[in-house]
């Protein structure tokens, strides 16, 4: 595909992405306990993998930022299993984090023998292809899809979901590839990006599983667009942060086929006369709708970004990772 920077080339790979990790089988065995470690674009998959573990595979989860699991280290019982996920298996920060951890240690990478794996027990290869642009995007969606997948099978094995059920979820991720590239096809984003070509504040509200959509889509368009964006949890968000609204900043929703909760929170911010504009994935079920919402994002931040004239693989204050 010629396209003129890697943050899109990389979008555009997503559905390809996924379509490699379907066919493989991944086991990390049934722990009583699951513990997160990561930083950034992969903090937020994280918080993927721990709603898919708690609410599909009922195993409790905490997810920590590595800094600062340092001086607050996640508990362990003796069946923990602590997963640390890097794109880059290079940041300080979680490799640290993972060598203070007792016990069992996964890592999740993109980084082929990268410093990561040598101080974990296990590690499992996101196996996206090399991921050039500063924003992580592609990386991201190869982690989420690794957690729905460790996810389902741990549930699988310890009888949370039937063989039916299971292979439904299965299927329902083998959908996916092919909703992504009809999202990717269409150009509501681009028509979206120019209507906020000048805001400089931005909400993002998510609920459920998407909540960590919007912490991700925000994070997405700090470092991509320089706007200053909030991702918050939709009913959380109106108790305090609702009164930053006013007519100049506008609100995303992720709006799914399912989600009654987000709607009350869009019918408050509608009635106080603020805009929201609602990011709708609801071509599939809420659970795998992160898939098309994180695109949708990922989209507006590089459309964004090009609008406004940023060198959008290269923006400005951050590297690929932070190795010390
Ligand atoms: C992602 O877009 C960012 N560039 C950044 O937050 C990144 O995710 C973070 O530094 C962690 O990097 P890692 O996944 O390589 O550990």
């Amino acid at each position: 595909m010629n396209v003129p920077h890697f943050m899109l080339k990389e979008i555009h790979q997503q559905p390809d992405v996924i379509r490699h990790q379907l066919d493989r089988t991944i086991s990390i065995g049934i722990p009583d306990r699951i513990n997160i470690l990561a930083c950034g674009t992969s903090l937020n998959a994280g918080l993927i993998g721990q709603f898919l573990f708690e609410q599909i595979a009922q195993i409790p989860t905490q997810v920590r930022s590595s800094s600062e699991s340092l001086s607050a280290p996640l508990l362990e019982t003796p069946n923990t299993i602590t997963i640390a996920i890097t794109q880059s298996g290079e940041t300080a920060d979680t490799i640290a984090a993972l060598q203070q951890v007792q016990s069992k240690r996964v890592a999740i990478t993109n980084g082929i023998d990268s410093t990561i794996t040598r101080f974990a027990d296990h590690t499992i290869y996101t196996n996206a292809g090399e991921e050039k642009s500063v924003a992580a995007t592609k990386t991201f969606t190869s982690q989420i899809v690794l957690f729905y997948k460790l996810a389902f099978q741990i549930a699988h094995e310890n009888q949370k979901l039937s063989d039916r059920e299971f292979a439904s979820h299965l299927e329902s991720l083998k959908q996916i590839p092919q909703q992504m590239e009809k999202l990717l096809n269409e150009n509501t984003i681009v028509e979206l990006a120019q209507t906020l070509k000048e805001t400089r504040d931005l909400i993002i509200l998510g609920s459920g599983i998407n909540t960590a959509i919007a912490l991700e889509g925000a994070l997405k368009l700090k470092e991509a667009t320089y706007t200053h964006a909030e991702g918050y949890a939709a009913g959380e968000f109106l108790h305090g942060p609702i009164a930053l609204l006013d007519a100049e900043i506008p609100t995303l929703a992720i709006v799914t086929e399912d989600d009654s909760r987000i709607q009350k929170t869009i019918d408050r911010i509608r009635a106080h006369g603020n805009h929201v504009i609602e990011i709708t994935a609801k071509s599939v079920p809420e659970l795998f709708s992160p898939f098309l919402a994180v695109v949708a994002l990922q989209l507006l931040a590089y459309h964004l970004a090009t609008l406004r004239g940023i060198d959008v693989d290269r923006p400005r204050n951050i590297a690929k990772s932070l190795t010390t």
